[in-house]
């Protein structure tokens, strides 16, 4: 039976008992409006975990953009039927006044990694990500965290995070769930419309096709300058940045003796989509 939470303290005398039992816990951090790509981790998390917690916190503090943070569903009761299917422990859902409590001014702030891409893009959005991670990490003393490879450069951030402050958690990083037609799921997709829908799967295609190239031997540069030009053809209104970079550090690499990723975003119909695959 999944169990709703919405006070830290009572979190924190499940988990007490838990810790008391030896169970391993672990935790998924999400803001809601849950799809299969959610599911996806707190299934791994079942898989390897006596007892899964599964958060549900809109964080406003790494909304860089009012209206975003205003627009961003909110679905608890299908969320809840959700994770309930996937037998997860607990549901937390802190409320923002315990979570920032007057007077909060602390931020946990990572730097290199940060820095470029969404980071350039999204002042102080991985502040925001850093301090509400680290203290729902707190907050949940779990033993492993999950997250997805789908927000590749948050992934990265979090792992630097528990490195660099010795937080006693594995984070694991877990596959991005795609739509048929390629796309990484993600709740922002219901806001395409439907023409917007039907091309969206070319951003996945144009990067795969250009994460082939380089590896067949292409320049990255014309690569990525033939994948972006897909985008504008198939109907995409701008792209931000397509970008071969170090698959930890995210700094621009040119070498192929270190794991790259690809990273991309891009516009359409209003919508900012991101994805990112191994090159
Ligand atoms: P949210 O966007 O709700 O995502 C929660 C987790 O689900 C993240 O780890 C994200 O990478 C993962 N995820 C989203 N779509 C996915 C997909 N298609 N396949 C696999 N995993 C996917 O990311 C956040 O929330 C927040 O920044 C958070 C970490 C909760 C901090 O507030």
């Amino acid at each position: 039976m999944t169990q709703i939470v919405r006070k830290i303290a009572e979190l924190r005398i499940l988990v007490r008992a838990w810790k008391a039992a030896g169970e391993v816990i672990g935790v998924v951090p999400t803001m809601g409006a849950l799809h299969d790509g959610h599911l996806s981790l707190a299934r791994a998390a079942k898989a390897e975990c006596q007892r899964v917690i599964v958060t549900i916190f809109v964080n406003p503090k790494q909304f860089n953009n009012p209206d975003d943070l205003k627009q961003y569903p909110r679905t608890e009761e299908a969320d809840a039927a959700l994770l309930q299917t996937v037998g997860v422990d607990v549901i937390f859902t802190p409320v923002p006044d315990e979570v920032y409590p007057a007077g909060f001014t602390s931020t946990v702030s990572v730097g290199g990694v940060s820095e470029p891409l969404e980071g350039r893009m999204r002042p102080g959005h991985f502040d925001g990500v850093a301090t509400v991670v680290t203290k729902l990490f707190g907050m949940t003393m779990a033993d492993r965290g999950y997250f997805g490879q789908k927000d590749w450069q948050q992934l990265q951030v979090v792992l630097r995070l528990v490195r660099d402050l010795n937080l006693p958690i594995t984070i694991v990083g877990c596959e991005t769930i795609r739509e048929t037609d390629g796309l990484a799921m993600s709740s922002r997709n219901n806001r395409l419309t439907p023409e917007g829908r039907a091309i969206a799967g070319v951003l996945y295609v144009a990067i795969t096709a250009a994460a082939e190239d380089i590896r067949a031997g292409q320049s990255d540069r014309m690569a990525i300058r033939e994948a972006a030009e897909k985008l504008r053809h198939a109907g995409f209104d701008r792209v931000e940045y397509i970008e071969l970079r170090d698959a930890e550090t995210l700094m621009p690499s040119d070498d192929p003796q270190r794991p790259r990723r690809m990273l991309a975003a891009a516009w359409l119909d209003g919508v900012r989509l991101i994805d990112n695959i191994p090159v």
